[in-house]
């Protein structure tokens, strides 16, 4: 077996983890990653069937029963991964109930994954079903964007729309636009259906007041969609109380499109 300490989808993990904190987007031990992990990308480093303990989910997974995924633990600071990838980080297999984690590697001191696990299982199965490539799901906590929750009007349509003329950009990164659910208790069964909900129309979730959700094909799909969202965000925050002289229109936002043959999210443009 290969040392999984040396494994790209590791590293790249651990590199996002710490450009994600770097930008203040994960205080403390805010933020959750998780990988889905195809068999021969892990076959060489690890035993699918070795299996170091088993720690039910709470729910059920069913679409995802058999599959492994590389997911952050509960309480782990994204600090502190590159200096102890295994006792921050877990890969386990789904059971073939898919109701248990089948710990293969990682938290190593007794931990767990994440507290977020039904969004990220949900959305998985969520964005899967309508992207076969997709193997990322994503959150955390960006300034901005959680900023906007507070004085922006939560429609979808709306907060979307107001990303989109924050730069030219947002449209050309998210045109599937952004879902926004409104404040609910974190952690729970309820706000993993609600993302999943979210996910089968966009990559990108806002859980008002807490953060946001980014699903893609790969780390740098996911964080990229965060990392353009939020730079919206920053532009609204700074501007929203000035008067505006000019600004991005939706013909604009249409020429866009048409340039770059974007499948921009039907009935978002005016
Ligand atoms: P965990 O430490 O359980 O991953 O929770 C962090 C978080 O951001 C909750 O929404
Ligand atoms: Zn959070």
């Amino acid at each position: 077996m290969k040392d999984i300490l040396t494994a790209p989808f590791l590293t790249e993990m651990a590199r996002t983890a710490t450009n994600m904190y770097r930008l203040g987007w994960d205080e403390r031990n805010a933020g959750n990653i998780s990988l889905l992990l195809d068999e021969e990308t892990l076959a060489p480093y690890l035993d699918r069937g070795h299996v170091l303990r088993e720690i039910p989910t709470g729910f059920q997974a069913p679409a995802l029963a058999g599959r492994c995924f590389l997911v952050t633990g509960t309480g782990k600071y994204f600090k502190n991964i590159p200096d102890d990838p295994e006792a921050n980080l877990g890969i386990f297999r789904l059971n073939d109930d898919g109701d248990a984690a089948q710990l293969l590697w990682g938290y190593s001191d007794g931990g767990s994954f994440t507290s977020e696990l039904p969004a990220h299982l949900m959305s998985h199965m969520a964005r899967l079903q309508v992207d076969p490539a997709h193997r990322v799901v994503l959150h955390c906590h960006p300034d901005n964007l959680l900023a906007m929750t507070f004085v922006h009007d939560l429609d979808e349509r709306a907060f979307t729309r107001t990303l989109w003329r924050m730069c030219t950009e947002c449209v050309m990164v998210f045109p599937d636009g952004v879902g926004v659910l409104p404040w609910m208790v974190c952690g729970t069964r309820e706000i993993g259906l609600a993302t999943a909900e979210k996910m089968r129309l966009s990559r990108l979730a806002v859980w008002a007041h807490h953060g946001i959700y980014a699903a893609g094909a790969s780390l740098d799909e996911a964080f990229g969609l965060i990392e353009t969202a939020e730079k919206g965000a920053g532009i609204y925050m700074k501007i929203a109380h000035l008067p505006w002289k000019q600004a991005i229109t939706d013909q604009q936002l249409r020429q866009v499109a048409a340039r770059f043959g974007l499948k921009v999210r039907p009935g978002y443009l005016d």
